[in-house]
C-alpha cells in the first residue's frame, strides 16, 4: 500500500489536523449510535502517545456553505468528550483566529474540536484558498475518515496535498479490510447484494460482476430481475422500466464467468406490515394481490452452501424487507450463517453501507464479522470501482 500511516510521521510536539467523520445520528440532543466516534478513539489515542496535539476536522449534516446552528458540532462536543474520555475543546470556527486561539490554549493530551468545515463554502468547493488556511492551522495531516472520503472536499483532499499526509488507524483499517473482500480477495469470492431498488446499485453491480465468482441478487432489486425473466411478481416493489438492465446485467455476469443467484423461493403477503399473514411459495407463483417480502428458506439453504464453498464474502444491504418481522428472517438467517463461517476461520466478511449494519446489528452478528465499515456513500461507491478522492490524495 503507497499511502503513509501514523507510524511513518513524526509527531512529537506537531499539531496534527486530524480529519474525522463523526457525522452521527442524533435525537434531541442526543447522539443515537456513537459508534463513528467511538472508532476514531485509537487514533487519537495513537497521535497523542507519540506526542502530538489533536485537532478534530469534522463535518455535520449538510449545511451547504452557510452557519446552521443545529448543524454546529459544538452539539456533540460532550458526546465525543464522553467516548474519548479526554477534555474536548471546542472552536466556534474551523479556521482563523477562534481556532488559531484554542488551539493555542489547548494543553497537549486535550483533544481541540473545530467547528463544521461545510460551515464554510470552500469546503465542499475543495477551495485551495480554503484549504491553505486550514494548513496554516497545523504541522502534519491525518485523514481517519474513510466514510467522506468520496468527496473531493477541501479537509479530504485538497488539505492532503498541502501537508505531510497519512491514513489514521481507521482508515488504515477499512482500506486493509476492503483489499481483503474485493481488492486482492481469497477465492472463491462471493458479494450478497441487497435493497430496493437495481437504478441505484446498478454501477455497483456491473463492477462486481467482472470481480467476484457468486453474485447474490435480494431484497426489492431481486425482483426487478424477475421480472426480466417473464416471471410475474404481482404487487410486489420491482422497476419494471430497469428489465432490460437487469437482462445486460445477467449477460455480463454469464460471460465473465460469475454465477448470478436470485431467490428460489419467497415469502409472499398481502400487506407490508408487521407480523402479516403470509406464505412462502416459488418465485414465479406470486399471487396477483400479493407481494414478495423476504426470501424462502430453501434460497437461505441455497445460499449457505454458495457461503460454504467461498473464502471471501462482501455484503451490501438485506435480503428482504427486514425492518419488519417475520420479513427479517432471511437476512438474519443468511447473516448468522456468514458469522458463523467467519468465527470458524472459513470465511472473511466484509460489510458495510446503509442498512446493512442495521440488518447485522439487528441480526445480533455484526461483532462476529471480520469487519464492518462505518462508511455508507464511500462503501457503495468503492464497490462500484470508483476511485475515492480522499484515499487517492493520501497516495500523494
Ligand atoms: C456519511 O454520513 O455517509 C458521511 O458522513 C458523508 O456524508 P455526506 O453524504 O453528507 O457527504
Amino acid at each position: 500500500m503507497s499511502w503513509k500511516t501514523i507510524d511513518d510521521l513524526a509527531l512529537a510536539g506537531k499539531t496534527v489536523l486530524t480529519r474525522v467523520d463523526i457525522n452521527v445520528p442524533m435525537e434531541g440532543d442526543g447522539v443515537t449510535d456513537t459508534t463513528r466516534i467511538d472508532k476514531i478513539r485509537p487514533t487519537v489515542e495513537d497521535i497523542i502517545a507519540r506526542g502530538g496535539k489533536v485537532v478534530l476536522l469534522a463535518h455535520f449534516d449538510r449545511p451547504k456553505g452557510k452557519v446552521v446552528p443545529e448543524m454546529s458540532l459544538g452539539r456533540i462536543q460532550g458526546a465525543v468528550a464522553a467516548s474519548l474520555g479526554r477534555k474536548v475543546v471546542f472552536a466556534a470556527d474551523c479556521v482563523g483566529p477562534l481556532a488559531v486561539a484554542a488551539i493555542d490554549a489547548a494543553a497537549q493530551g486535550d483533544v481541540i474540536l473545530l467547528e463544521n468545515t461545510r460551515f464554510h463554502a470552500g469546503e465542499e468547493a475543495n477551495d485551495p484558498a480554503f484549504a491553505a488556511q486550514l494548513a496554516a492551522l497545523g504541522d502534519v495531516f491525518i485523514n481517519d475518515a474513510f466514510s467522506a472520503a468520496h468527496r473531493a472536499h477541501a479537509s479530504t483532499e485538497a488539505l492532503a496535498r498541502l501537508l505531510p499526509a497519512a491514513a489514521g488507524r481507521l482508515m488504515e483499517a477499512e482500506l486493509k479490510a476492503l483489499d481483503a473482500a474485493l481488492g486482492n480477495p481469497q477465492r472463491p469470492v462471493v458479494a450478497v447484494v441487497g435493497g430496493a431498488k437495481v437504478s441505484t446499485k446498478l454501477e455497483l453491480l456491473g463492477n462486481l460482476v467482472s470481480k467476484v465468482d457468486h453474485l447474490v441478487i435480494g431484497g426489492g432489486m431481486a425482483n426487478t430481475f424477475l421480472v426480466a425473466q417473464g416471471i410475474d411478481v404481482g404487487k410486489s416493489l420491482a422497476e419494471r422500466d430497469m428489465a432490460p438492465i437487469a437482462l445486460e446485467i445477467l449477460t455480463k455476469a454469464k460471460a465473465a464467468g460469475c454465477t448470478l443467484h436470485l431467490p428460489v423461493d419467497v415469502v409472499v403477503a398481502a400487506a407490508f406490515k408487521a407480523g402479516a399473514e403470509n406464505k412462502v411459495v416459488a418465485p414465479n407463483a406470486c399471487p396477483p394481490d400479493q407481494m414478495i417480502l423476504d426470501a424462502g428458506p430453501a434460497t437461505v439453504a441455497a445460499l449457505t452452501k454458495v457461503f460454504e464453498s467461498c473464502k471471501t464474502l462482501i455484503w451490501n444491504g438485506p435480503l428482504g424487507a427486514f425492518e419488519i418481522a417475520p420479513f427479517d428472517a432471511a437476512t438474519s438467517a443468511a447473516a448468522r450463517v456468514a458469522a458463523a463461517l467467519t468465527k470458524a476461520g472459513k470465511l472473511v466478511s466484509v460489510a458495510g453501507g446503509g442498512d446493512t449494519v442495521s440488518a447485522l446489528n439487528h441480526a445480533g452478528v455484526a461483532g462476529d464479522f471480520t469487519f464492518i465499515s462505518t462508511a455508507g456513500g464511500a462503501f457503495l461507491e468503492w464497490m462500484e470501482g470508483k476511485v475515492l478522492p480522499g484515499v487517492a490524495a493520501l497516495h500523494g
